[in-house]
């Protein structure tokens, strides 16, 4: 059962070859997992199947991974983001009960259902492009009912499109007004996030890692501590908003409770850089974010590569500082925003973003590693990152040709 054999493609595995492009290539599964990967000359017989696909000579890669996004939400912000044209700022919008809180009231009044159905086109439109793996961020709930809403949406999402999701607690993402300015309220709610909410969710299931943001408009360093120590207890992963809108050490702090990845890092510092290399925990970069706010400071890329901290590229899909569903279109950001190689935005989408996810079985062809894989209509990989626009993918996860499925209600 699902096994199958892709002859004729030209390869390309970032991760192994960087933009080489192997002729004549093949790639042969058996239940989802990639059992050669190779010349077609060398294949194996035991590799042969009755019906192998033609690839035409199109470019193979691994399938591309977008390692942080926020695609289940309700409503959208196009209205905040005509006041940021008109020159409100993204904290005076978050500092007047807008910003995040905003998608909070949209998203409350969701049911579960209704989530699925929001996210659904965004989560196909990365598939499209060649998606197989999407990380989705819950922290538009601040409630136990709204939180665990969001994230079985999500579950229910990748159940439902055959992709593979994986589910991240944000649960330091904001404070409900009530209790935001009031030092015990605030105090209660975060020990209610970590004591009660954090394990309930565990249990139930939904959460794959924990996230924060830690920042001067969020979560104080001390206040992200408490739950990256309840995250530890309970042997869950942890992530963190990092150094995005000024320098709090979130780098550091990440990297002090091994994080798997710290995320924006514009004002990461070098004293940051170093702890994260020293823990293994990669550098999310999110250049669609710094575009839509039209910030200024860049993340230090020439240090973060210098030091050897792997990089990662995502989406930050949400609906305020990146209304953007296209991975491509963030690698293509990277280039020309940030300075990166073609080679290095490949690796960031694929090898790199895997490992920002704790995965260790995808985003390279190699035999033993799950099937996902994709099949563009290109010449030379430098194209998945040149165009702007549609590039239609033929998409494989786990060995099976990804179909979309109808939008449900
Ligand atoms: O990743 N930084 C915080 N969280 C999101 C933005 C959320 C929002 O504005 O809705 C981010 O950029
Ligand atoms: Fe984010």
């Amino acid at each position: 059962m699902n096994s199958g054999l892709l002859l004729n493609v030209r390869a390309c595995n970032p991760a192994q070859t960087g933009l080489a492009v192997q002729e004549d290539a093949a790639l042969a599964w058996r239940d989802g997992v990639i059992s050669y990967f190779g010349p077609q000359s060398a294949l194996p017989d035991a590799c042969r199947v009755a019906n192998p696909i033609d690839g035409g000579a199109r470019l193979l890669t691994p399938a591309l991974i977008d390692c942080h996004t926020h695609l289940v939400f309700a409503g959208n912000r196009a209205d905040e983001f005509a006041a940021r044209l008109r020159g409100v700022s993204y904290q005076e919008i978050a500092l007047a009960g807008g910003g995040i809180m905003s998608s909070v009231r949209q998203t409350a009044a969701a049911n579960v259902e209704q989530l699925i159905a929001t996210a659904w086109p965004r989560a196909c439109a990365l598939a499209r492009e060649g998606v197989a793996t999407i990380e989705i961020k819950s922290g538009y709930g601040l409630s136990l009912t709204a939180e665990r809403a969001m994230l079985q949406a999500a579950t229910a999402l990748g159940e439902r499109t055959g992709l593979c999701v994986k589910r991240t607690y944000l649960a330091l993402h904001a404070l409900p007004p009530e209790v935001k300015d009031d030092t015990t309220k605030r105090a209660a709610w975060i020990a209610s996030v970590c004591d009660q909410w954090l394990p309930a969710l565990v249990q139930e299931g939904l959460v794959d890692a924990v996230d924060a943001f830690c920042e001067g408009i969020a979560f104080s360093p001390d206040e992200v501590r408490k739950l990256f120590n309840a995250a530890r207890n309970l042997g869950v992963p942890v992530k963190l908003h990092a150094d995005q809108l000024s320098n709090l050490g979130g780098g550091a702090l990440a990297a002090e409770f091994v994080a798997l990845s710290a995320d924006h890092l514009e004002y990461l510092d070098q004293a940051g850089i170093a702890a994260m290399r020293m823990a293994g925990t990669i550098a999310v970069l999110l250049p669609a974010a710094f575009y839509c706010l039209k910030e200024t400071k860049l993340p230090p890329i020439a240090e973060l590569r210098a030091a050897g901290v792997a990089m990662a590229v995502a989406s930050d899909c949400n609906p305020g500082t990146s209304p953007q569903f296209s991975l491509r279109l963030a690698m293509h950001q990277a280039c020309t925003l940030f300075g990166f190689s073609i080679e290095e935005a490949l690796c960031a989408t694929t090898v790199h973003a895997a490992a920002a996810l704790g995965l260790s079985d995808r985003g390279q062809l190699k035999a033993g590693l799950r099937a996902d894989f994709a099949l563009w209509p290109v010449t030379h990989p430098a194209e998945l990152v040149y165009w702007l626009g549609d590039v239609p993918a033929a998409l494989w996860v786990r060995g099976k040709a990804w179909v979309a499925p109808i939008l449900p209600g």
